[in-house]
């Protein structure tokens, strides 16, 4: 494992390049057994078993999830199964289908995205992270919802401890109460006025004629936020890194805007931002050879799938031409990412709009070289650049 970072409370999963240590997990044996907190878990690194285990939702369940996730977000769709997850599902999924986010494009998506640029256009130079990225997915996943814009930074703050509870569980507990609590009056609010968001949805919705409880309704909201606001912006952010990294790509996708969803697919195959995904084994199986015991957690490095040499020639490489970006980075099977379409639309428009606003469009080259890092979660942290000012 590469370059850990000394300061870190959870060195171990801050790294800048784990992709070399998935390298050679996928040519020793592409499953294998190790110990994890003295407990048997598994290891699953090629495209082919990964995806496998993805479609195979009842042996390699996602109940899992509520051991690891349930005391920040508590009863989530991700940790369910079966026929009560399909009836869950079936309540939000209607809110991410393409043809309601037409509806969103131009009321949240575009302007949300302009008003973003118009503060640094005529500035010359920005960090397109803590500038654009970083608060591009969570205003909108915000406006979706129906909770205040202004206070897209508060949750964005809550939304990244909740989503790493597991390595600082206090901080995870105290940002999941703090949540709930600022999310109270709004749900309260909705019950009895109900308005076109997310939130009265989720409020009003019924399962087998009766409203969900409290448990249900937080654990929506608290799984939405982190999963709206931590995903695409990172993505984003390595799709800029990809292009900024390789001037006369960018300046054939600038002239050739078609070319600009093959960029975002192929970032989703080199450098997606959730590396992994959790299951634990209902029953003995045996993947990839491997005999696999009944109860052990299993890791699914989606990551370590999309660069499979099995599947993709010169897998390390982001290659905007290459004809197959086939990629599990959006998971597969039963809880097959929930705001894929969303996601998708997000960086079109908004890598779309960087373009059209900031010509000339280049890493400033005063500033530290930047790179993409994290394990379980990917994504530059910052990418400092400079282009021709608008004029005034
Ligand atoms: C590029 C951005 C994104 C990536 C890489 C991503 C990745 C994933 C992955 C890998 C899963 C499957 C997890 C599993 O099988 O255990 C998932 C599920 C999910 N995602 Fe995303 N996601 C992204 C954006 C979003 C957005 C914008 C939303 C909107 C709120 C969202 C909401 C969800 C939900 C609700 C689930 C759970 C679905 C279920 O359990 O049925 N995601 N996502």
């Amino acid at each position: 494992m590469a370059d850990v970072d000394s300061d870190s409370p959870h060195p171990q999963f801050v790294v800048e390049d784990p992709y070399p240590d998935w390298a050679s997990a996928r040519a020793e044996a592409s499953v294998s057994e190790l110990e994890f907190f003295g407990r048997t878990s598994y290891q699953v690194s090629s495209f082919e078993n990964v995806e496998a285990a993805l479609r195979d939702s009842e042996t390699f369940s996602s109940s899992i999830n509520l051991e690891t996730m349930g005391p920040y977000m508590g009863q989530v769709l991700l940790a369910k199964n079966g026929d009560e997850h399909t009836r869950y599902r079936n309540l939000v999924s209607t809110a991410f289908r393409a043809s309601r986010l037409e509806h969103w494009k131009t009321e949240l998506i575009e302007p949300t995205i302009h008003n973003l640029l118009d503060a640094i256009a005529c500035e010359g130079r920005a960090d397109l992270v803590a500038d654009v990225t970083r608060q591009y997915p969570v205003q909108i996943i915000a406006g979706i919802m129906g909770v205040p814009l202004e206070d897209h930074a508060t949750f964005h703050e809550w939304a990244e401890q909740i989503n790493t509870g597991p390595l600082d569980p206090e901080k995870g507990v105290a940002a999941s109460r703090a949540m709930r609590e600022y999310l109270t009056p709004i749900v309260e609010d909705r019950r009895l006025e109900p308005r076109d968001d997310l939130i009265s949805d989720i409020v009003h919705a019924e399962i087998d004629g009766r409203r969900l409880d409290d448990e249900h309704i937080y654990g929506f909201l608290r799984l939405l936020m982190p999963a709206g606001a931590e995903t695409t912006f990172r993505v984003m952010g390595s799709c800029l890194f990809a292009l900024l990294s390789k001037p006369s790509v960018l300046q054939r996708v600038v002239a050739e805007r078609e070319l600009v969803p093959e960029a975002i697919e192929e970032t989703l195959r080199w450098e997606t931002s959730v590396t992994m995904v959790s299951r634990v084994l209902t029953r003995e199986t045996s993947l990839g050879g491997v005999e696999m015991s009944k109860g052990a957690p299993v890791m699914l490095l989606t990551g370590s799938a999309n660069r499979d040499e099995a599947r993709h020639d010169r897998p390390e490489e982001w290659d905007i031409d290459r004809a197959d970006k086939s990629h599990l980075a959006f998971g597969w099977g039963r809880h097959l990412c929930l705001g894929m379409h969303l996601a998708r639309m997000e960086l079109e428009i908004g890598i779309n709009a960087i373009l059209d606003r900031l010509p000339d469009l280049e890493l400033d080259p005063a500033a530290p070289t930047p790179g993409i890092r994290g394990y379980a979660f990917r994504g530059p942290d910052s990418l400092q650049v400079r282009f021709r000012p608008a004029a005034t």
